[in-house]
């Protein structure tokens, strides 16, 4: 009776993983675009085909649905890989969910943007466009397949405005810093020069000195004589 069972479990273990294979190959399969559809696909803007480090490219789609089937393009990805082994996938661009309808007679035109870090040089770009029919059939068309150049951006105008403004901002903060710096730091030094502001107030004689050396001739003598004048009185006060 044990043997039976063990031997009985054994079969359902076996089992499982290929019913659950035969489960997932079903709802995967996906089927070549039939020829009633023509996928075609174009850089926008972007006659040399180059992919611009760093920068959003961008795919314009155009799906020609010239069949009877009504289908609906659910997911675009890509892939860029190298031209002369296309086996050898560099990067797997991400894939995108549209949802759009494809009726039949009918061309829509969907765009895919993609952003992508390499050196120069020429890769290998395929675009896939993943759509279904009424039956949820699935199938996969190519939208693109032909080499494309990486280069790095240009630094353009607008880039050297942008360099520009950082190096104003870098000024204004460096001023800034330089104020902050100084109300610190400088803060001593104007206490330390207001001590000796008071050291010259107590020595008048002195101040007086440097004072008048700024002074015009003729601004000194009329002083003095106001002065001189000033003691006369005093002088006279003092006789009467
Ligand atoms: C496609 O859609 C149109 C309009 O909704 C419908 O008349 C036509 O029967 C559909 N075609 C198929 C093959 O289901
Ligand atoms: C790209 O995706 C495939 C599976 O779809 C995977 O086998 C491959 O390793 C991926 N390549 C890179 C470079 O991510
Ligand atoms: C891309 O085109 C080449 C020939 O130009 C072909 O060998 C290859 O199978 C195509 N790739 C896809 C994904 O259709």
């Amino acid at each position: 009776m044990k043997n039976i069972l063990s031997i009985f479990f054994l079969a359902v273990l076996l089992f499982i993983p290929l019913l659950a294979f035969g489960a997932e190959s079903e709802e995967t399969q996906v089927y070549h675009a039939p020829k009633t559809v023509e996928i075609s696909g174009e850089f926008t803007d972007n006659p040399f085909n180059q992919i611009i480090n760093g920068q959003k490219n961008t795919v314009k789609l155009t799906f020609d649905n010239k069949g009877e089937s009504n289908y609906t393009i659910e997911t675009v990805t890509g892939q860029l890989f190298n031209k002369d082994n296309p086996s050898e996938i560099y990067r797997n661009l991400t894939a995108y969910k549209y949802s759009v309808a494809a009726p039949s007679m009918d061309h829509v035109e969907v765009n895919y943007n993609f952003y992508a870090e390499f050196p120069p040089q020429e890769l290998g770009l395929n675009i896939y466009v993943y759509f279904s029919d009424e039956n949820a059939k699935k199938f996969r068309g190519v939208g693109y397949n032909d080499t494309v150049t990486v280069v790095d951006p240009e630094v353009s105008f607008f880039d050297l405005q942008l360099i520009f403004m950082y190096l104003i901002l870098i000024g204004f903060f460096g001023g800034m810093g330089y104020l902050i710096f100084q109300s610190f730091f400088g803060g001593a030094k104007t206490k330390k020069g207001k001590k000796r502001i008071v050291k010259t107030e107590d020595n008048n004689s002195e101040s007086d000195k440097f004072d008048e050396s700024w002074l015009p001739e003729q601004h000194l003598k009329s002083q003095t004589t106001r002065s001189s004048a000033r003691i006369r009185k005093k002088n006279e006060a003092k006789k009467e």
